[in-house]
Formats: structure tokens, sequence, C-alpha cells
């Protein structure tokens, strides 16, 4: 199983970082909770790689994804002539787990009447296929996932309490992205290297202002949407700087933070202005678009507090920046080093490894992006408060040095 790297530095992430490795090498029930696209399907399987299990391949199921008539079977297996259609035997999911890891996705959303059946195979470590009466001894370890709030399905009896305790013997909740300080600009960083090397295009630095838009977006659908934001940036980029569509953010963003009318017509000034390149008058310029005398809507953009700011919606502040305060570009190659001189400097970065993930280096913390050329200034290119190499866990980091050059340069 090829394991996906674990990007991010913030507290919040090592945190979780922390979890799994707590985690991993005993045998406990694990129940990952998190938005939509948080990782909890990457956490999973970093579990079970860095679990005893390992050798034998992780087994997921996503119980939203499989019709409640067939999920039965899918999960227990049946026996031949179980039900119209069973012309042969076949093994469920737990069985295909068997001294492995089964991942139950989305279990918020298995039926209620199949749940005493999976708290009896959790409980009695056997199952019993459908149309059978044989049981067979089964040694899996369970990671169940799920954005639902469980424990309200609890309170509503839709979920039961029994099977919830069951299976939340050692919960983690993964954090949305908009509250992990820190991580987008190393995501960012690897997704480009990661798509520009599968569309074989060299792509140098990530303008300044790009940045700070996608650090200021509100990143609903999270790491899976970021990530697809950076696929698409890719694709349309033709230079050695990344070039998206930060027209979409802003869209988003404003149809996710209109509330009051107040919002709404800053948000559709604020739109409007943008489209206009912030040309007030004239024939093209928002105010025409806008249907306003030019002085009205300066009057309107005063009392809403309006200004330019080509990178982020008016509503929102964009984060602070580093030490090297505003600056141009950000530099993700080896190829423009003199680009480091007044660049965006990000909150440092360390490098940080899983270390049961032997051999894989799972969580790359994005260290020395930007900050320097390899085997330079490494402290600028460490996560602020994070283990270095020899601090606690001796032996579990890789060193800054080595971590730059294998996995900062794209080429
Ligand atoms: N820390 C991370 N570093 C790099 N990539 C990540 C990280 N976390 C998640 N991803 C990527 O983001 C995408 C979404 O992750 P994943 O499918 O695990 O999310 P999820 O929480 O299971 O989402 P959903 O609830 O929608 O199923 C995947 O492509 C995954 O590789
Ligand atoms: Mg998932």
């Amino acid at each position: 199983m090829a394991i996906p790297d674990l990007i991010g530095c913030s507290p919040k992430f090592r945190a979780v970082l922390d979890e799994i490795d707590m985690v991993a090498p005993v045998d406990s029930a694990v129940l990952l909770h998190g938005e939509t696209g948080t990782g909890k399907e990457v956490v999973a399987q970093a579990i079970h790689a860095a679990s005893t299990r390992r050798q034998r391949q992780f087994v997921a199921i996503n119980c939203a994804a499989i019709p409640a008539s067939l999920l039965e079977s899918e999960l227990f297996g049946h026996e031949r002539g179980a039900f119209t259609g069973a012309v042969t035997q076949r093994e469920g999911r737990f069985q295909a787990a068997d001294r492995s890891t089964l991942f139950l996705d989305e279990i918020g959303d298995l039926p209620l009447e199949l749940q005493p059946k999976l708290l009896r195979v959790l409980q009695e470590r056997q199952v019993e296929p459908l149309g059978g009466n044989r049981s067979i001894p089964v040694d899996v370890r369970v990671i169940a996932a799920t954005n639902r709030d469980l424990w309200g399905m609890v309170q509503e009896r839709t979920f039961r309490a029994d099977l919830y305790y069951r299976l939340n013997v050692f919960p983690i909740t993964l954090p949305p992205l908009r509250e992990r300080e820190g991580d987008i600009p190393p995501l960012v960083i690897h997704f480009v290297r990661k798509f520009a090397e599968r569309q074989g295009k060299v792509i140098d630095y990530i303008p300044d202002e790009v940045m700070e838009a996608l650090k200021s977006h509100h990143w609903p659908g999270n790491i899976r949407e970021l990530q697809n934001f950076i696929e698409r940036a890719v694709v349309l980029t033709t230079g050695a700087a990344l070039r998206p569509r930060l027209a979409e953010l802003r869209m988003q963003t404003t149809s996710a933070e209109v509330r009051t009318m107040a919002d709404a017509e800053r948000a559709h000034i604020t739109a409007t202005l943008r489209e206009t390149n912030w040309v007030v008058g004239g024939r093209g310029g928002a105010a025409a678009r806008l249907g306003l005398p030019r002085t009205t809507l300066i009057a309107m953009m005063q009392r809403l507090g309006l200004s330019r700011d080509p990178a982020v919606s008016g509503a929102r502040q964009p984060a602070q920046h580093g030490a090297a305060g505003h600056a141009a570009n950000w530099p993700v190659s080896r190829k423009s080093p003199e680009k480091q001189e007044g660049n965006y400097s990000p909150a440092p970065l360390e490098p940080w490894t899983t270390a049961n993930l032997e051999g894989h280096l799972v969580n790359v913390a994005a260290a020395g992006y930007g900050s320097s050329p390899a085997g330079t200034g490494g402290n600028q290119s460490r996560c602020a408060g994070s283990r270095g190499a020899g601090e606690t866990n001796p032996g579990r980091m890789v060193s800054p040095s080595s971590f730059r050059e294998e996995r900062i340069y794209v080429r």
C-alpha cells in the first residue's frame, strides 16, 4: 500500500500525529472524526502502516456507498444460496481483513438493523456469513470514521450506544484546514510539486498574493478541496509562477460569508470592483456595472470600509507575514534562490516523520520550502516549537538537510 504523505506541522496537526503514534502499535479500536476532506482515510492508512499489522492488506469499506441490502454480505460474507443470486460462497471484508485492519468509513451511515451484528462480531471476534451457521474466527483491528455527530445520533437513537462505545475506544478528531494554522503553505507546495511533476511542468514559485489568498480562504472542503484547486491551478499554469483562478475562491468566500444586508452589499460591491480591477468610474467601471452614480458608489465603499485588496475578500484579513514581511514571490525550487531576498517568510517549519511508519516519510512538514537552498539556513525552515532531530525520540526525525535534499526540490 502506498502510504500518502501526511503534510502539516501546525500544533493541532502535530497533536494528531502524536495520537497516531500512540495508538498505532496497540490494537485498540479508533474512531476518526472530522469534516469532509480532513484526511480521515489517510490517517487510518497511516495507523495501519505504523501498526504490527502493516504486512497485510489494509481493507476499507464505505458504509454509505453500498446499498443497505448488500452491506451485510459485503461485511460478513455469504454462503452459496444465501439469497437469490448468491451462486457462490463469498467471504466478506471482515475475513479479508483477518490479521489486518478494517476501515469502516462513514460508520454513521451503517443501517440500524446491521449495528447489533457488527457489535457482535467486534465483541466475539467471529463472523457468521449470511445463510449459514458457521462461525469463523477473525482477528481484525477496526478503525471507523465519520463526519457526522455520532454521539448526537446516539442521543437521537439512530446509532446504538453500545456500538458507539465499542468503536470509540480511542477517538481522534481531525481539525478542519481553517484551524490548522501554518499548514496551508506546506500543503500548497506539496501539491504544486506533486501535480507539476505529474503534468511534466516546471513551476518555480508561488506568487505572494496567491499564497495569501489561499491562506485566507475558508476551505470548506478542507485538504481535498485545496488539493483539487492546486491540481487545477497547475493545469492552468503555463509559466514559472503558479497561476490559479483566484476568482473561484472569491466567489465561494462571497457566498459563504454573506450573512446580513451589509455583508451582501459588501460582497457584491467587492466582487464587482475586482472584476473591474478596482476601477470605479467610467464606462467599464464598477459604478456603471452596478447601475450607480460614481459618487454614490464611493460613498457606499466608504460606509462599508472597502478599499483595494487584490488578494483577499474584503471581509477577511490576510494572515500576518513572517519576519521577512511582504514580498513578491515564494520560490519552491532550487532554481530560484535569488528570490530569497525579501521573500515571503512563513512560520518556521521543521520536518517531522512518524517513527513507526518505517521507511515511509509520513509527515513531511515541508521543511525548508522557500527559505533556503538545500543544506543551508536550516533554522529558518523549522516548525516553530516542534521537536527537532534528537530532541526527543532520538532517531525518529529525518535530518533537515537530508530532508531538504530529498523532498523540497521538485527537480
Ligand atoms: N495531511 C495531509 N497531507 C497531504 N494530503 C492529505 C492530508 N490529509 C489529507 N490529504 C489528502 O486529502 C484528500 C482527502 O483525504 P481523505 O480522503 O483521507 O479525507 P476524508 O476525511 O476521508 O474525507 P471524506 O470525509 O470526504 O471521505 C486525499 O487526497 C488525501 O490524500
Ligand atoms: Mg473518507
